[in-house]
């Protein structure tokens, strides 16, 4: 039996074990994933950025870095997440307390880029992100964002091929004609442990990606990094584009 989505005890997950584990101490990878969605950003907004940007992060989880690299493009930045514990951790971190110090390294990298640099990002994180409770697969393209992200969640929720694709589906068409868009995947992976619970993943390789994307994306760039990060997976794969203009009916 495969699991599914539903299946998995999402309402267990641990965000500090997740930080721990993924992010407390950055790996090359992430940083350069970092690095590549920082210059794909700032590219697509060359020409100037448009008022009223709003972001979304799909799936946002314990890892604020997509969010951050949103920064300095948006008006408004909305963290979608489905396990409580992640929302309450997401909330916390955008709470006046500011977001934890393990954050910064990923905004060390970021402030390299000159749009980034003007950017006091604890207290404009505080201002423009919200956090709320939602279920990707119930995206049904009545609302949409100019700009998203996704790491990591459509390959790591379930291992159903249809659910993949559906988490897919939902994140596109969550997104306006034009809104660049950076989405990561696990690559080959075969589950993922946080704390005392086990998650499911649907196995993908670069093409995969590609085919998944491809109808709804322009300009799209696959990167295939083989990085490991621990056993039961064999890399990365960041996808970098805009939403085309084949945009379904709500
Ligand atoms: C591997 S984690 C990735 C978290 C984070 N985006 C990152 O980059 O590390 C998978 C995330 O997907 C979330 N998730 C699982 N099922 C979901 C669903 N149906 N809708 C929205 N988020 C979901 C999980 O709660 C978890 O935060």
């Amino acid at each position: 039996m495969m699991d599914r989505n539903a299946d998995a005890p999402w309402s267990q997950f641990d965000p500090e074990a997740y930080v721990d584990l993924n992010y407390r101490t950055p790996l090359e990878v992430d940083l350069l994933i970092v690095r590549l969605m920082r210059d794909y950003f700032s590219r697509c907004y060359a020409q100037g950025v448009p008022s009223s940007v709003r972001g979304v992060d799909v799936g946002a989880g314990a890892n604020l870095y997509p969010a951050l690299s949103m920064l300095p493009w948006c008006e408004k930045i909305l963290l979608l997440e489905y396990a409580t514990p992640n929302v309450e951790y997401l909330e916390k971190q955008a709470s006046g307390g500011g977001y934890d110090t393990a954050w910064d390294a990923f905004w060390d990298v970021l402030s390299e880029a000159p749009a980034y640099r003007d950017v006091e990002p604890r207290s404009r994180f505080g201002e423009i992100v919200r956090v709320e409770r939602a279920n990707l697969l119930d995206l049904d393209g009545q609302r949409r964002w100019d700009i998203g992200t996704m790491f990591f969640v459509a390959d790591s929720m379930s291992e159903c091929p249809d659910e993949f694709r559906r988490g897919v589906e939902c994140f596109m068409d969550a997104l306006n004609e034009g809104a660049p868009f950076a989405a990561a995947f696990m690559k080959e992976s075969l589950g993922y442990q946080v704390g005392a619970h086990r998650y499911p993943a649907y196995r993908v390789n670069a093409d995969r990606i590609r085919e998944s994307l491809e109808t709804f994306a322009a300009e799209l760039e696959i990167h295939d990094m083989d990085h490991m990060v621990r056993p039961g997976h064999e890399g990365m794969i960041l996808a970098l584009g805009r939403r085309n203009s084949a945009i379904a009916a709500p």
